[in-house]
């Protein structure tokens, strides 16, 4: 009798389950098809076969394990602006668009195979938007991010503060006074760079909110719609407003995903500076890859 013809994902699942010592039982997500992903998903469990019940915890590529749901699979569902699959733009990694940024999936990935765990450190010198803090953070492992660019400090600081706050801190501030602090800023500074805007605002955004993650959290929402503004022509109130609402979505639906699955939070701690001089203390225990 002839065998029916095995399914592509089958067969990547064989690939990766081949050199594992015990059998394990793994299913992977049905969007992982690239060779880079299976060799990912090959790395991870690699290193995680012998304690599948944390695996369970942290893996990117994988939707069930042992015949349970991982956690990626309930954080990839908190969808965001633009998400096709698994692998970008869940959680508040939409929340400004960065084209030059991992993708999470991938970067989660990583820090399983490098085994990183607490009380060790995740070190991004090069940290961009945040990407590696984010998935840090829902990892349970502590972080530290260094970018030279005050966007792109302000970017990971907002990602990662919005999954310590909650639907209430963020509506404390009015809407209204938020736009009209951001907008009456554009219109003061005329033609600038977005490295000059975000310089400016950081002595008076405390006038928005006494908590500085507050306050701080409009403004990638506001530089959102006037990116969205620019290019597309859409109307800036308009675009301000839906980036608030879908991010006050995302932060209730984490809230209530943290609380289910008892997650326990990294903490993040983002530096602007050089790379190349910034000193770490030796209590930091940095684990540099
Ligand atoms: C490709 S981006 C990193 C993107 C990041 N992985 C993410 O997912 O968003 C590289 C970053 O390195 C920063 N950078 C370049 N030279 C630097 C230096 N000497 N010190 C600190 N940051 C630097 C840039 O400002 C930029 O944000």
């Amino acid at each position: 009798m002839l065998e029916a013809p095995r399914s592509m994902a089958e067969l990547i699942l064989d690939w990766i389950l081949n050199g594992i010592p015990i059998r394990v039982d793994v299913k992977l997500f049905d969007d992982v098809s690239l060779i880079y992903e299976a060799q990912l998903a090959k790395m991870e469990l690699s290193k995680w076969w012998d304690d599948l019940e944390s695996f369970r915890k942290r893996t990117a590529y994988f939707e069930e394990v042992n015949g349970k749901k991982s956690y990626h699979y309930f954080i990839s569902d908190i969808k965001g602006k633009g998400q096709i699959g698994r692998t970008c733009q869940y959680l508040t990694h939409w929340h400004y668009p960065y084209k030059a940024k991992f993708h999470p999936q991938m970067i989660k990935a990583l820090i399983n195979w490098i085994g990183l765990k607490k009380p060790q450190k995740l070190l991004d010198p090069f940290v961009g938007s945040g990407t590696a803090l984010v998935e840090a953070k829902t990892m349970g492992i502590d972080s530290i991010g260094i970018d030279i660019n005050p966007v792109c400090t302000l970017m990971s600081r907002v990602k990662c503060d919005l999954l310590d706050l909650s639907p209430e801190d963020l509506n404390s501030v009015p809407m209204e006074k938020a736009f009209h602090f951001f907008d009456r800023k554009r219109r003061k500074l005329g033609h600038t760079s977005l490295e000059k805007f975000v310089e400016n605002n950081t002595e008076r955004i405390v006038q928005l909110s006494s908590d500085e993650r507050v306050a701080r959290f409009y403004e990638p929402s506001y530089l959102y719609a006037l990116s969205d503004f620019t290019y597309v022509k859409k109307d800036l109130w308009k675009g301000f407003n839906e980036n608030i609402d879908a991010i006050i979505d995302t932060v209730e639906k984490f809230g209530k995903l943290e609380e289910e699955l008892r997650l326990e939070l990294g903490n993040v701690d983002v530096r602007e500076g050089d790379a190349r001089s910034v000193p770490f203390k030796d209590d930091e225990n940095v684990k540099c890859s």
